[in-house]
């Protein structure tokens, strides 16, 4: 009996702990979400959902119909829709290097009343994913690496109609797992064969929480099945209750086929291929197949072993020129025909565009948490792609091999109080920076000295005081503007209007010629002196002249300044 207590007491505690917890590094957005609603439990996975409140910009939200909330989990329920501006995105934040899967859910279900199915684009990070047109419940599966601490989801307007998103999962997935030499994988099909009526199974039959699907067309197979356990185990663990079932062609002496179309034609895929021999086969039974692809050579011959699962694949993907044929052939000497438990097939998605350089990054959104800048295209990267770069900034692109870099940053006009950001010293990379025409208050900072990137700062018109920081004042490369500030003091040395543009030129020409003139008044003088008390003392000429040079030597003359005129 009290065995028994223990027990229940433990599965009490099993219970407890995946009601309260997600698999570790799982993210559930439920997008449009109530704040008050979040976190709940979902049903049938007791996986636990949260409002996407934090990650997006957009206020906007939306329920689709009645109708459709009995035929759909709860994730689908609310929508997040994005009327303005042209590009909106998720923030998430990830682990880096590390490969996960993504799944973006759209249903329209009517929640806006229009009863008009929008089309927009889909971003990952700078580069386009897909094309989502979601007439019926659209499903975007990827398979991709993260290579920063975090991942922009982005959802662009193409002028169909307004975007909108349900839900956004990510799944960490075996870095061994679906590796491809180059680009992330697009999820074009995931099946698995033997049960037609099965229904979808995922988390948490799937530890990664993939969606299989039993295709619907299945009255050319003879579905097998087993009771026994399969193991599952290998890099790909699918689930057990999918491998538990396979099917056979009717025919068994014909080819069986499975065929898929991808777009555009030179596509390159990857299929993986699952198997186990469910039957217990007798002393003179064997079961033996080839398999090709696009008309090459899968790893045949292939015999799968008793209860545990094999997975074929590629460590290099195949082009089928528009339609690719996976084609299993039992061979000659095989008394049965072949089997097959489940396939999945992926695309290759080639991601040119590079995210801008992460410490900028995280510079310029410290920029504009300073100031609370709410300028709405500042969104996703700020660089790439070109066509939505934020407002205010310029990049610079020219070396494809690094990152973009940030090297303007242009907030003038902006309507900027309180003091110059100290975040601003994080944009290492930045040349131009214009603060030019806000109500900036507080001193003139040190650290612009120390940017060594920077060649015109422009700080006109504003509420500066203090003053300028030598330091600052005499950096040669750098033109700097702080004119219109009434309460900043020039100290000596030092211009109010120091080298900038054209003025700065003038002003430099016109500081040698001061030099110029006081340097000649000096010698004049000088000679003058000279002159005097080479008439005033005769009798003492041998002490004179040494006397006359000290006291020439000793003329406080600005060094600083002449420096400048070497230049
Ligand atoms: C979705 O709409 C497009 C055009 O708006 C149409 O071509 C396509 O067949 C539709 N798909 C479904 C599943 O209704
Ligand atoms: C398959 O071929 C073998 C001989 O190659 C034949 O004996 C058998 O009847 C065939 N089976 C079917 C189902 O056609
Ligand atoms: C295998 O042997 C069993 C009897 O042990 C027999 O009933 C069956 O027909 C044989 N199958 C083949 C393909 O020869
Ligand atoms: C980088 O730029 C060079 C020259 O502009 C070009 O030849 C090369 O293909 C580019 N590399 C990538 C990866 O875009
Ligand atoms: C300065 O900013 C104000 C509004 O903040 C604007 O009306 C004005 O045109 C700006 N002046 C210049 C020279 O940009
Ligand atoms: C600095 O800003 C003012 C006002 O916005 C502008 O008129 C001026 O041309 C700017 N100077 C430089 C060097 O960018
Ligand atoms: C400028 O700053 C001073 C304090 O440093 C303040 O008294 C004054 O009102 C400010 N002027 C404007 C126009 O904001």
């Amino acid at each position: 009996m009290k065995k028994y207590c223990l027990m229940a007491w433990q599965m009490f505690m099993i219970i407890v702990l995946v009601d309260s917890q997600n698999p570790n590094g799982f993210i559930n957005v439920d997008c449009g979400l109530s704040g008050y609603e979040s976190p709940y439990t979902e049903l049938m996975t007791r996986l636990t959902y949260t409002t996407d409140a934090d990650l997006v910009e957009s206020r906007e939200s939306g329920r689709i119909d009645k109708i459709f909330e009995t035929m759909y989990p709860r994730p689908y329920w609310t929508v997040r829709s994005f009327p303005k501006p042209e590009r909106n995105c998720y923030k998430i934040n990830t682990e880096r290097e590390t490969k996960y899967l993504i799944r973006a859910t759209f249903l329209y279900g009517n929640y806006d009343g229009r009863n008009t199915v929008p089309s927009f684009d889909l971003y990952l990070g700078p580069n386009l994913w897909t094309m989502v047109e979601a007439n019926s419940t659209t499903m975007e599966v990827i398979h991709h690496t993260a290579s920063q601490s975090s991942l922009q989801i982005c959802l662009v307007n193409t002028g169909s109609g307004t975007p909108f998103i349900n839900v956004l999962e990510l799944r960490p997935l075996n870095l061994d797992a679906y590796t491809t030499p180059s680009g992330s994988l697009k999820m074009l099909f995931r099946w698995y064969l033997g049960n037609p009526d099965g229904g979808m199974i995922r988390y948490p039959s799937d530890v990664y929480d993939r969606y299989w699907y039993p295709p619907s067309q299945q009255k050319h197979l003879i579905p097998i099945t087993t009771t026994l356990n399969v193991d599952t185990k290998n890099d790909y663990n699918p689930p057990e209750t999918v491998m538990a079932t396979a099917a056979t062609p009717r025919d068994a002496n014909a080819s069986w086929t499975v065929e898929w179309i991808v777009e555009p034609p030179n596509t390159q895929c990857y299929p993986y291929v699952y198997f186990s021999e469910l039957q217990t086969l007798g002393a003179n039974e064997t079961r033996e197949f080839t398999m090709f692809l696009a008309g090459a050579d899968f790893h045949s011959p292939i015999s799968p072993g008793p209860l545990i699962t094999t997975t074929i694949f590629d460590r290099l993907p195949t082009q089928c020129d528009g339609k690719c044929v996976l084609e299993l052939t039992k061979t000659s000497t095989s008394t049965l025909p072949p089997v097959l438990s489940a396939i999945e097939v992926y695309t290759v998605m080639d991601f040119p565009l590079v995210e801008t350089n992460e410490d900028d990054v995280t510079g310029i959104k410290d920029v504009q948490g300073t100031y609370e800048l709410n300028k709405l295209n500042w969104q996703g990267d700020p660089c790439t792609p070109r066509q939505f770069l934020w407002e205010g900034l310029k990049c610079d692109h020219s070396d494809n091999s690094t990152r973009p870099t940030i090297i303007t940053l242009d907030l003038s006009s902006s309507g900027l109080t309180g003091v110059i950001a100290e975040a601003i010293r994080n944009l290492a990379h930045l040349q131009h920076l214009d603060l030019s025409n806000n109500s900036l208050s507080g001193g003139v900072p040190e650290f612009l000295a120390d940017m060594s990137s920077l060649l015109v700062i422009n700080l006109s018109s504003n509420n500066l005081s203090g003053s300028v920081p030598q330091t600052l004042a005499q950096k040669k490369r750098m033109k700097l503007n702080v004119e219109g500030n009434p309460l900043l003091i020039c100290t000596t040395g030092t211009s109010c209007v120091n080298k900038q543009g054209k003025d700065g030129d003038r002003i430099k020409n016109v500081v040698i010629a001061v030099v110029v003139a006081s340097l000649a008044l000096l010698i004049i003088t000088a000679l003058l002196i000279l002159f005097l008390y080479r008439h005033k003392r005769r009798p003492s000429v041998v002490e004179g002249p040494r006397s006359n040079m000290q006291e020439l030597d000793d003329l406080p003359l600005p060094i600083g300044i002449y420096s400048e005129i070497s230049l």
